[in-house]
Formats: structure tokens, sequence, C-alpha cells
């Protein structure tokens, strides 16, 4: 694969952030864009900024029977899948007694296992075809620990890069490729949605100047995906603070 013309896009967390930049760039590189998230007015809202031809689905990934009824409707309308993005996410600050177990399973429930789940759902699809990309939006998190009280989200972004490895090595041969994107802080709501967001805001608002826009992040990540590297750093920030904190 190396043009996006017509190929069948699937972008989960579309609906803000790297989600939405992500929907319209490759919409304006001439893919066909199926948006999902929870909110689907915010949806409809990026949907009108994609030039090409989208499918906007609500899905909550978690969700056993949401995540069947997207792949359906993709199926029906195009019968193809062939760039999956595995992207919805949610963050976790504090320390990790004060927060709740069930927060805390939750968050590996958004964050990695409905990554694990939307793959092998989307895998028999890209193997029939003999040709798919799986994208997965990990985070410097995935590969150092870049911060103190985010223990539970450095958990769950490591755990995206090690099921990334493990697909690697099962889908050799397949004409299925598997790239992980580990980007640095990036300014969107994720901020404010996330769990301990008002304890994080004071950092955050210090922080703000210095971050990556949802569009550089997108741009960055499209610009190399024809390139054969597994992790991707989308900006010259991500890279530098990655090298930074690797021998944490
Ligand atoms: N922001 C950063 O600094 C940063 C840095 C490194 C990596 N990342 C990663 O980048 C990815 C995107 O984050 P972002 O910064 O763009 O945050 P964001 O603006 O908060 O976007 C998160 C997206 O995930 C969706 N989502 C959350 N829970 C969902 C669920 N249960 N089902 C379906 N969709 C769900 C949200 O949509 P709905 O609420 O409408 O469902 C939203 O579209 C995440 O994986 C995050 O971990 C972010």
């Amino acid at each position: 694969m190396n043009s996006l013309k017509g190929k069948v896009v699937l972008i989960t967390g579309a609906s803000s952030g790297v989600g939405a930049a992500l929907a319209r760039e490759f919409s304006k590189r001439e893919a066909r864009v199926v948006l999902t998230a929870r909110r689907f007015e915010r949806l409809q809202e990026v949907i009108r900024h994609c030039p090409n031809e989208t499918l906007g689905v609500r899905c909550d990934v978690t969700d056993t029977k949401d995540r069947q009824n997207l792949i359906n409707q993709i199926l029906d309308r195009w019968k193809k899948i062939d760039i999956l993005v595995n992207n919805a996410g949610s963050g976790m600050y504090g320390s990790l007694e004060s927060i709740d177990e069930k927060e805390i399973r939750d968050l590996f429930e958004i964050n990695i296992l409905s990554t694990i789940f939307l793959t092998r759902l989307v895998l028999p699809t890209m193997k029939k075809q003999g040709e798919g990309l799986i994208i997965n939006i990990s985070s410097i998190a995935g590969l150092v620990a870049h911060s103190n009280n985010v223990a539970a989200y450095i958990s769950t972004k490591h755990a995206v890069i090690g099921f990334s490895r493990g697909l690697v090595k099962d889908l050799q041969g397949t004409g299925i490729r598997v790239i992980v994107v580990c980007p640095h802080l990036i300014s969107t709501e994720f901020f404010e949605s996330s769990t301990g967001a008002q304890e994080m805001s004071e950092i955050i608002e210090k922080l703000r100047s210095r971050m990556d826009s949802p569009d550089q992040v997108a741009q960055g990540i499209l610009d190399q995906i024809f390139l054969e590297r597994f992790i991707i750093f989308p900006t010259e920030m991500s890279e530098r603070v990655y090298h930074k904190f690797r021998d944490i």
C-alpha cells in the first residue's frame, strides 16, 4: 500500500483531538474515512471538515455490541477495511492509592482492551484482503516513565506497544503492517476529560505552550506511514523528549 486514494480508514476517537485531526488529514489525502466515538454530534462537526466520502458511526469502543455493529456497517457500505487507527483513549493523573479500582479497570478497557478487541474484529477482513495497516496510538509514556503520578496510564500505553510487537510477529507474511505512534504532549481535550484533570490543570497550563497541536501530530503520522518503521514519533519534539527520558 503506498497511496491513500480510495482506502477505507477506520479511526476511533474521531470526535476530538488527534482522532479528529487524523480524520481531516486522511480525508484530504483522498481516503474514505469512518469516524467513530460516543459523541455523535461532535463526529458530525468533524465530518463537515472532511472533503472526501465519510461514514460516522456512534460507538463506545469498550462495548462488544457497539464494536460489532461498527464493523458490520463498514463492511455493508464499503466491503473492506484498509487501515485501522486505534486512537480512542483517556488519561489518568493522581497517586495510585487515591484512584478507585473501577477507574483503573475502565482505563485499561479503553486504552488497551478495546484496541485488542477491535483489532481482532478487523483482522479476518484484512487477512482476506492480503493487505492492511494497523496504527496504534500509544505515547512516549509507552516507552518511558516521563512523569510522576501517571503509573496506571504508563502501564496501559506500554501494553499498547507490547500488543503491537506481538501482532507484528503474528502477522508476518499476511501483508498486514503494524505501526505504533508515540506522541509527546498534545494540546487536546484529553487534559480536561481525563481522571485527575483538576489536579493536573496547573501543571498543564504551564506546559501548554510547549505542546504539539493535533494537526501537527496528524500530519507527522501521515507523512511517515509508508516508511518501513514500527515506531513513529509524529513530531521532532516527541522524538527529543523520548531521548531525554530514555535512560530512566
Ligand atoms: N493529549 C496528549 O498529550 C497525548 C499524548 C500522547 C498520546 N495521546 C493519546 O492520543 C489519543 C487521543 O487523545 P487526544 O489527546 O486526542 O484526546 P481527546 O481529545 O480527549 O480524544 C479522545 C477521543 O477518544 C474518544 N473516546 C474516549 N472514550 C471512548 C469510548 N469509550 N468509546 C469511544 N471513543 C472514546 C473520545 O470521544 P467521545 O468522548 O466522543 O467518545 C475522543 O474522541 C489517546 O489514545 C491518548 O492516550 C495523547
